[in-house]
């Protein structure tokens, strides 16, 4: 059996088994449907649902169905329109098309007789409210969407395969947006460096690129792109991923220009700690433990830079850390960038609480194998935070020339996506390998 033929049979199980225990006999899923602006005519970019592309390699096909029933191949219903004002959905190809039974519709309003032997009174329809036609509003049944979401935390060896290519189409983008950074060129013109490498246009990023020089790379989500380069670029930051089949890479990397040392130390010492965070991602680990020892790791940092004097213990007890890093160690990843299910307690639902004071945190689970994750500390200098520790009892204990010297450089974020193995094994790093193999 092929990767993917076996996700499907892996799906169709799991499906299955929630649905029986949620009391339903069959699974439909709207993929969505095009929004438009307010009072216009011109469309947003359209985003499937993601339950829809689990199962299918479709992510700019919206009208389209898909329905689970169990002891049968999955219906998929294709809209495919007669349209000369837009290229409609090329006609159904790929393996998937074999491993399921396929119905074209050209009318949107067609997928309610293409589906209408599959609603009984105990039909799970998701999606979102807008996807609704005539006897098939969706319902979204929580206690089926836990056990689906809780699923989704694990990958399947096909959704590894497309997690490593999402990898595999992002790391030449970050080679070229790091050589255009070293060629001084602009924020925007690095981002369009960054586009050209990977293959990708604005319309089909799994996330809007963060490309920030010098002192913006200090905005956690920074979300402009200046045209003109600055007088001098000391630093540069990049958030930026790809994605495959609608799987998400997610990866960060912090430059220092030449002759910078001092920052470039920096980034050094925070790639060493960075190593040792990815190394702790291990079947049976909280999540919440990792994101602890980050905080242990930038006072270590702190104080290794000589940027605050107090002992390590201190600076994390009295929250000196989170004026510097003040951010989630990182989250699941998948067909999501934020993928869901991070606070689940368990399968059938609560919440795993964040540990008191950091609010971030994106997850909280214990992990296990198969489960991808981004493990992504930072060191910043934000103007705001750096305020509140200036007035705080601890400023005296603060090197605040050096806070100056460095905040010219904004800060320092590193992101890995790293699979956890069974077993104790040491983790695969997704992005590392991809950055070595390129
Ligand atoms: N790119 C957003 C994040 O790293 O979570
Ligand atoms: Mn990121
Ligand atoms: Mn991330």
């Amino acid at each position: 059996m092929s990767l993917y033929t076996d996700h499907l049979g892996t799906l169709q199980r799991q499906a299955e088994s929630a649905l029986e225990r949620t009391g339903h006999d069959t699974l439909l899923v709207a993929a969505g449907i095009e929004k438009y602006a307010f009072l216009d005519d011109r469309p947003y970019l359209f985003q499937p649902n993601p339950h829809f592309k689990h199962w299918l390699p479709l992510t700019q096909h919206p009208h389209c169905w898909l329905a689970v029933r169990p002891g049968k191949r999955p219906r998929v219903v294709y809209h495919q329109p007669d349209d000369y004002w837009h290229v409609p959905p090329s006609a159904p190809g790929g393996e998937w098309v074999d491993a399921v039974e396929l119905v074209v519709i050209r009318e949107p309003g067609q997928a309610a007789a293409a589906l209408a032997d599959c609603v009984t009174p105990r039909t799970a329809i998701l999606g979102e409210a807008d996807a609704a036609l005539p006897g098939l509003a969706p319902n979204n049944p929580e206690p089926l969407l836990n056990l689906l979401h809780w699923a989704r935390g694990t990958k399947t060896p096909y959704e590894l395969e497309q997690m490593r290519a999402a990898q595999r189409r992002a790391v030449p983008g970050h080679l070229a947006a790091r050589a255009a950074f070293l060629r001084g060129e602009s924020e925007a013109a690095i981002h369009r460096a960054y586009l050209v490498a990977c293959g990708h246009t604005d319309r089909d990023l799994p996330y809007g690129n963060i490309v920030g020089l010098n002192e913006h790379s200090a905005v956690l989500h920074y979300q402009y792109q200046d045209e003109s380069p600055p007088a001098e670029a000391r630093s540069f930051l990049i958030d930026a991923g790809a994605q495959v089949n609608g799987y998400a890479s997610d990866i960060t990397r912090t430059w220092a220009a030449p002759g910078h040392d001092e920052f470039a130390a920096l980034v050094a010492a925070m790639e060493a700690e960075q190593l040792g965070l990815v190394d702790e991602v291990r079947e049976g680990v909280d999540y919440r433990d990792i994101h602890l020892s980050a905080h242990r790791r930038t006072a270590r940092l702190l104080r290794g830079a000589g940027l605050v004097k107090m002992s390590e213990e201190a600076m994390v007890e009295q929250r000196v850390t989170h004026a510097f890093f003040p951010h989630g160690i990182g989250h699941l990843l998948g067909l999501q960038v934020h993928d869901v299910g991070g606070f689940m307690a368990g399968e059938t639902g609560g919440v795993a609480d964040k540990p008191e004071g950091h609010r971030y945190l994106r997850l909280t689970r214990r992990l296990q194998p198969g489960m991808v994750v981004t493990i992504e500390p930072g060191l910043y200098f934000i103007p705001m935070l750096l305020r509140e520790l200036r007035a705080s009892p601890h400023a005296a204990q603060v090197d605040w020339d050096a806070v100056e010297r460095l905040s010219r450089y904004g800060g320092v974020r590193i992101e890995d996506d790293v699979a956890c193995r069974a077993g104790g094994q040491a983790p695969e790093n997704l992005t590392r390998d991809a950055f070595a193999a390129a």
